[in-house]
């Protein structure tokens, strides 16, 4: 199983399990005299890319032009002509960031780099299991702070929801642990919570389970979670720097990737592994549409001139169907939606939404002024 990895500089470090075998053999030992397209997938073969057997081979794709445009208008035909029953989502900190929730590295905001106050050896060390285990106070008092249940999903997530109601979504595959996409409404089959969840946490010595509601009571008066039944700390089940990404997350992708006729892929760095090689897992003829700040996750340097290699492909003269939207997640969702004529539908559902639970934050507060008051009552000494 593999954990989470920092970096992508050493991809063929990063392999998923369930990942067939870098294909080795059968080139020649020479590139003299090679084409273009043969060094390419001489190369392609050398260093192990491309090896899925269901994947179009790299001729093959030279042939099929997959979108008439690459551009997100090409997507909407290509969505509209194709029918599209099984897009898979991609996510990462950018689809929460208009919720008020930081992302991770982001200049100046990303909480990477805001972490000073809790004097670590490096700022990932708070999602890292050793130092957990050394000093878990930093983590719970960042947890505190971006403690689910105080923010509300974006427009972006509305627009994922809308597309499981309408029938569009095979799965979405989230590494975010702010639970908005549950809070959304987007529902447990559908849903691949990659990094883990607050959901539920277990002790790190016994494994005993603890609930969400049982961990933040202690969270918020600021103790560490300590287990009921041993000494060990009550971890919740996000996954660490050093962890194994959940069952369902290897599971779902192998049955998944296959037969995904689009991938779009939302506000992420694709800066982590093993997340970030999932755009690599769709057949090679299907579209990918990267929505986000900055162009992440795409090909450079020799792979890309060579047109070898993971990752997007922006670039290439060859690309037939690598979209990429430089904006806001939740602007670049409402483009797809006028564009798919549900426009009006998505704003209607994120305002009824967000005053539902608007009012169930305000009957809580409201109860808790009553009891507060029956309390304060009860003080009052009788005449
Ligand atoms: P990052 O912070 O690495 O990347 C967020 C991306 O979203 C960046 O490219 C931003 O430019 C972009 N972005 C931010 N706000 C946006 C917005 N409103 N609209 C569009 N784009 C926006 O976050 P992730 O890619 O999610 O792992 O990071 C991946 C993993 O790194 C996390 O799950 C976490 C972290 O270490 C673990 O803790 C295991
Ligand atoms: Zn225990």
């Amino acid at each position: 199983m593999s954990s989470p990895e920092k970096s992508k500089d050493d991809k063929k470090e990063d392999k998923i399990p369930g990942e067939s075998s870098p294909r080795t053999s059968g080139s020649s030992d020479s590139t003299a005299g090679m084409s273009m397209e043969h060094l390419r997938r001489y190369l392609a073969e050398k260093l192990g890319f491309y090896d899925d057997d269901d994947a179009v081979t790299e001729d093959e794709t030279e042939k099929v032009k997959v979108l008439d445009e690459v551009t997100v208008d090409g997507i909407i035909n290509y969505i509209k002509n194709k029918n599209c029953k099984n897009i898979i989502t991609m996510a990462g900190a950018g689809i929460s960031t208009s919720a008020g929730i930081p992302d991770f590295r982001s200049p100046g905001t990303g909480l990477y780099h805001n972490l000073k106050k809790y004097n670590l050896p490096n700022p990932q060390a708070i999602f890292e299991l050793d130092f957990f285990q050394d000093n878990p106070r930093p983590f719970f008092e960042l947890a505190k702070e971006l403690y689910p249940g105080s923010f509300k999903p974006t427009v972006c997530h509305y627009f994922i929801k809308m597309l499981v109601d309408k029938g569009y979504l095979l799965r979405h595959y989230t590494q975010n642990i702010d639970t908005l996409e549950r809070v959304a409404g987007i529902p447990d089959d559908k849903l691949v919570e990659a990094h883990g969840t607050f959901h539920t946490g277990h002790c790190l010595q016994c494994r005993k389970e603890y609930t969400q509601e049982w961990m933040k009571e202690r969270i918020f008066k600021d103790d560490i979670p300590i287990c009921e039944s041993c000494p060990g700390v009550v971890k919740p089940d996000i996954v660490f720097f050093g962890e194994n990404l959940p069952n369902k997350f290897h599971k779902s992708l192998l049955v998944d990737f296959g037969k995904c006729d689009l991938l779009i892929i939302l506000g992420s760095s694709l800066a982590v592994q093993p997340f970030a090689s999932l755009v690599d897992r769709v057949p090679s003829n299907i579209p990918r549409l990267l929505i986000n700040r900055e162009k992440a996750g795409h090909r450079t340097g020799i792979m890309a001139m060579l047109g070898v290699g993971g990752g997007l492909d922006f670039d290439s003269k060859d690309n037939t169907r690598d979209v990429l939207w430089l904006g806001e997640c939740d602007e670049g969702c409402q483009l797809l939606a006028d564009k798919l004529g549900w426009g009006d539908e998505l704003k209607e559902l994120c305002k009824k939404e967000h005053d539902r639970i608007d009012k169930v934050k305000d009957d809580e507060t409201d109860e808790t002024t009553a009891s507060k008051k029956e309390v304060d009552a009860s003080k009052v000494p009788k005449l």
